[in-house]
């Protein structure tokens, strides 16, 4: 069976078009006054956390509540506590009422204009208020929504008053970190009264694809109070990459025009179709975007204009042959990724989630899961540029709850409208390949998945014709999940149960595969339990899902040798995939460890060990596991550290690529060559500890019947390193934006007086920002560290330490500094740009 997916998506982002207009971040309009102004709304917030209704009142005086600029979580500024209602699984962070206040003067451009105030996300319960009037409230913590507040706004120089209630104080909630607050973007969107396009109007798929053609559909959908009459039109240019103009489509647009009766009585809805030949495709290693600018004008003047950054690619799913990607068969490589940024919690910050894609992109990862909620918008841009395949999902439950005060009780109030705004807002990214309408959903396991299940397939069928659907499985046997039972589901998504993906089609026949989410690993970075070369659960059984023997640290070993029950170690679940072509890929759990799930450790462990990235972005061993399979370019890692007691038996991992074998090199003897045999992923040798270790990769060439070459590949040496004596600084980027949104992640290594690093350092570092940034938060990636983010002490783990640095408005440098009883204090120095 060949299932068909949609010719293109795009970006459907609607901005003001540059040429008319600007607006600085305080929301001042800068140049002509445009058809449609897009104002940051995020500076100058007041912020109280606790209980005080009376701040609805536009007279409240809020003076003594602290200034902030948006994206806001309280919780990440919290301290860890066992006794926080959360719960470890949630992060053991606090959650609690916070209230945020904004006065402000509508400029002077919007005054005659339709406004409405858009939120990206705000965790949970939101209510707001403008002037006093409330505008309404939105349960979910992860969707975006919007308010018309055009008939409650005063006109400048009148200030007006926006108010905003955040409830995340009935615990637990979820079932890992949420964070609380403002966490997402925020902005004013001024449109013309006469004629807008609607927001999420805009929806552009490709009916066709190909190297010489690629026919591309555009609707957009509009508000008119009247109907539009003779004059009226709406056209569509298109703009390749380099900004040159493609296609221009320019049609009197009164005839093609429908009422949309069905969704909305306001809306009409303009449909055209445009070719663009020779198009340069989308994908993950070339993630082409063009632009659609579409104008809306009357008797020639301009009504309003939006940009949709969009991407033309193809892709479908067949059942024997798994994914294809403009024609190309891909396996997909994906991480699930909950949305937490570490140390920086949930408030969004693009450098911070470029980071994690970045270190992603090298390993090779070429999909993302947004494990299990809608996403921040800015993720899916990214995603769109850096190359990114995305499964976006609704909900981590329906009506049955995991926690007791989760959206289970919001569910037969808002989920209709909670997905089909999901679809709506995200359904033109590039990116985004296709739906799940939830995970390890509880009503897969009676009749009331049916339902549910066709249901919210419909709608998101109805916002989205063009892309599969899929739910998290958790119930991997057909004949007991109702909701792969309810014939909806485009793909059998399944979580875990790798033992039963090869006889997929005996189970399902005819139907496509993917691996929703797999593995469940655990590692601690830099920490090595031996021997190594056999893989247990931890724990060992259902249903605990503490251990009871752990290593008293709360460490789990990181060679890839321990799992959850029900999951594998990362070799065991890639192997399968990676066999057959039917098993069209897998979404790892997890790329990065992320706040709250310490599973297999109670307190004081608060983060999670799924990651294949630990929490302050520092790689585990298995990251180069993945690396060497998912990349072409040579990787060569040897592990673990070479500081142990004299005598002792190590195990040593290589994981390699790109060559034939590994010669271990012990003192300069060579304990032979290795090869990876069969199905091998990794090569061991168990070696008694001392003096220093070199691995050499080569290629080996047959010169003769009995004769070979060898040729180097890599080379890695390792040796042992004495007492804590520096250290060094290293900063992701010397240079970041002026601003105070840009971040420079430094990582502080401990080194002995030969500068070689030292795996065990836990020394305690003190870190001081002087100049244009802040220190916005240290971490060091162990799971069980409890001291909060904000600390500028910070112990390193296992010889490393992470500061982030944030630019200020201020221009000039950003110098460093960090000082440790005994070691020699480093500094390092950091520019800023406009
Ligand atoms: C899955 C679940 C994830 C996470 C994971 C941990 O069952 O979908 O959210 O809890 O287990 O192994």
């Amino acid at each position: 069976m060949r299932l068909p997916v949609h010719r293109i998506a795009v970006v459907n982002k609607i901005t003001a078009f540059v040429l008319f207009m600007a607006v600085n971040t305080c929301g001042q309009v800068l140049a002509q006054p445009a058809p449609r102004l897009t104002i940051d709304f995020n500076n100058d917030w007041k912020f109280f956390l606790g209980n005080d209704s009376n701040a609805i009142n536009p007279n409240y005086n809020d003076a003594a509540w602290r200034q902030l600029r948006l994206p806001h979580d309280w919780s990440i500024e919290g301290n860890f506590s066992e006794k926080n209602a959360a719960t470890t699984q949630g992060g053991a962070l606090p959650g609690g009422i916070g209230w945020y206040r904004k006065t402000f003067v509508l400029p002077a451009a919007a005054a005659n204009k339709n406004t409405r105030v858009e939120f990206d996300g705000v965790y949970r319960n939101s209510e707001v208020w403008i002037n006093g009037h409330w505008l309404g409230k939105r349960p979910y913590g992860y969707i975006s929504f919007s308010y018309d507040i055009t008939a409650f706004l005063r006109k400048a120089p009148a200030k007006n008053v926006m108010v905003v209630k955040a409830d995340n104080s009935q615990q637990p909630n979820s079932r890992w970190y949420t964070g609380s607050g403002i966490y997402r973007n925020t902005r004013l969107v001024c449109t013309n009264k006469t004629a807008a396009i609607k927001q999420w109007g805009t929806f552009i798929t490709t009916p066709r694809v190909s190297d010489s053609q690629a026919t591309i559909h555009i609707s957009t959908s509009i508000t008119h109070p009247a109907k539009p009459g003779p004059g009226f039109t709406v056209s569509t240019d298109i703009y390749d990459a380099a900004g040159k103009l493609v296609s221009a489509e320019n049609i009197a647009a009164t005839q093609n025009i429908q009422k949309d009766d069905k969704k909305d009585d306001a809306a009409l809805n303009y449909n055209c179709l445009i070719k663009i030949d020779r198009p340069t495709l989308w994908s993950a290693d070339n993630p082409y975007l063009y632009k659609a600018v579409t104008k809306l004008t009357e008797h020639g003047k301009l009504l309003d204009v939006s940009t949709t950054v969009f991407g033309i690619r193809s892709c479908y799913f067949d059942a024997d042959k798994g994914f294809f990607l403009n024609n190309k068969p891909l396996k997909i490589k994906g991480v699930c990724n909950h949305h937490d940024l570490g140390a920086l919690g949930a408030a969004v910050n693009v450098r911070a989630i470029e980071r994690q894609l970045q270190l992603l992109k090298a390993m090779g990862c070429n999909a993302i899961r947004t494990a299990h909620n809608p996403p921040a918008p800015e993720l899916l841009e990214l995603c769109d540029k850096m190359g990114f395949l995305v499964m976006v999902e609704a909900f981590d439950m329906w009506r049955k709850k995991k926690n007791k005060f989760d959206y289970s009780a919001d569910f037969d109030e808002w989920h209709r409208q909670d997905i089909r705004d999901m679809v709506l807002r995200d359904r033109n990214h590039p990116s985004v390949f296709m739906w799940s309408i939830g995970n390890e959903i509880r009503e897969q396991f009676d009749s009331t998945g049916i339902g549910l299940a066709r249901e919210l397939v419909a709608i998101v069928k109805e916002a989205d014709p063009s892309r599969p659907v899929t739910a998290a499985l958790s119930e991997w046997n057909p004949a007991k999940n109702f909701l792969y039972q309810s014939g909806a589901l485009d793909i059998v998504g399944l979580n875990y149960h790798h033992e039963v993906y090869e006889d997929f089609h005996r189970y399902y026949p005819g139907k496509v595969f993917l691996g929703a989410e797999n593995m469940s690993a655990f590692a601690t970075r830099g920490h090595y339990d031996m021997p190594s070369d056999s893989s247990y659960f931890w724990p060992a059984k259902s249903p605990q899902k503490i251990v009871e023997h752990g290593n008293p640290d709360f460490t789990v070993s990181a060679y890839d040798q321990v799992s959850a029950y029900w999951g594998s170690t990362h070799e065991t679940t890639w192997k399968i995939i990676k066999k057959h072509d039917y098993l069209s890929g897998l979404f790892v759990w997890s790329g990065f460890d992320f706040l709250g799930e310490p599973i297999p450790y109670p307190w004081p462990a608060r983060s999670s060990y799924y990651g294949i990235i630990d929490l302050a972005g520092f790689p585990k061993d298995v990251y180069y596991m993945y690396q060497s399979e998912w990349t072409s370019k040579p990787v060569l890692h040897v592990f673990p550290h070479w500081n142990w007691q004299p005598g002792k038996q190590v195990d040593v991992w290589v994981y390699y690529n790109n060559a034939d074998g590994v010669e271990l090199f012990l003192n300069g003897k060579s304990l032979g060559v290795k090869s990876k045999l069969g199905e091998d992923l990794h090569v061991m040798w168990r070696v008694p500890f001392a003096g220093t270790l070199k691995a050499v990769s080569y290629k080996i060439k047959a010169t003769g019947a009995q004769s070979a070459s060898r040729s180097a590949v890599l080379v890695q040496e390792i040796h042992t390193a004495g007492a804590p004596a520096a250290i060094r600084l290293k900063a992701d980027r010397s240079t970041i934006k002026t601003g105070g949104k840009d971040l420079s992640f430094i990582t502080a290594q401990i080194l002995d007086k030969q500068g070689y690093p030292v795996p065990d350092a836990d020394n305690l570092l003190s870190f001081s920002v002087d100049g244009a940034g802040t220190l916005a938060a240290t971490d060091n990636g162990y799971q069980a560290d409890t001291s909060s983010f904000k600390t500028a002490s910070r112990k390193c783990w296992k010889g490393l330490a992470l500061a982030i640095v944030q630019s200020s408005q201020k221009q000039g440098n950003i110098t460093v500094s960090v000082s440790s009883p005994g070691l020699k204090p480093a500094v390092i120095t950091l520019k800023t740009s406009r």
